[in-house]
């Protein structure tokens, strides 16, 4: 699977020649200025939670792409009724089987409002489970021992988990929720962003490998093979 970082917790993840768009957010992100948010393509746009950080370019990529957009009740109904009719509504604990794999929705500990403060629904992650692999996308979520039901049901390859403290979190129960998910590949996100989640990156990926486990910090903009 081909991932690419366009900062915070947007990313692309490429499985089975589908573009899988994960919480975009480009381009309010001072970080992530050299990212064109006119030319990133997607064939699904997937969103945890309504927080601005995670859904402010949904409507302009998914109006210029025509990507269907998977998420909560609440959040599709929200986008059905500004006119973005391709969806998928889903809800914690549901599994669907799209053309590129398995995806789960499940719970994440965290809110979920819209800027505007309508209601969105209950915050999630999901799960992609394909013949190419299975990752976890945490999006926002505290620790819970609820991660460790993953592991009951799903090996995966690599996951998404959010290390910036504050909102989520930390660099150490990260460390601890790859144990719940038994995954040894994480992909860092959520942090450096705003004031309230910058982190010491260099100290992060060492804590990770003093355990033997990886931290994979992107560059912005940045595409690798996983
Ligand atoms: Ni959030
Ligand atoms: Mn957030």
């Amino acid at each position: 699977m081909k991932v690419t970082s366009y900062g915070h917790s947007c990313f692309m993840v490429e499985v089975k020649g589908k573009r899988l768009l994960f919480d975009p957010y480009i381009s309010p992100n001072p970080n992530a200025k050299e990212i064109d948010v006119n030319k990133v393509q997607a064939d699904y746009i997937l969103i945890t939670h309504a927080h601005e950080d995670h859904i402010a370019d949904v409507e302009t990529i998914a109006k210029r792409t025509k990507a269907k957009i998977i998420s909560n009740y609440e959040i599709v109904n929200w986008y059905n009724a500004r006119g973005l009719k391709n969806t998928h509504p889903m809800n914690i604990g549901g599994s669907f089987d799209f053309d590129f794999g398995l995806v789960s929705y499940v719970q994440a500990v965290h809110s979920s409002s819209f800027p505007d403060g309508t209601y969105g629904g209950l915050a999630g992650g999901f799960i992609i489970e394909s013949s190419e692999g299975s990752f976890y996308f945490a999006g926002d979520t505290g620790l819970t021992t609820n991660m460790k039901l993953i592991t009951e049901f799903k090996d995966l390859s690599f996951a998404f988990l959010p290390i910036g403290g504050n909102f989520t979190m930390n660099t150490e129960a990260a460390i601890m929720a790859s144990d719940f998910i038994n995954c040894k590949t994480i992909i860092g996100m959520h942090y450096d962003t705003f004031d309230l989640i910058k982190i010491d990156k260099e100290e992060a990926v060492e804590q990770f490998s003093s355990v033997q486990k990886e931290l994979i910090l992107f560059d912005i903009g940045k595409t690798i093979n996983l």
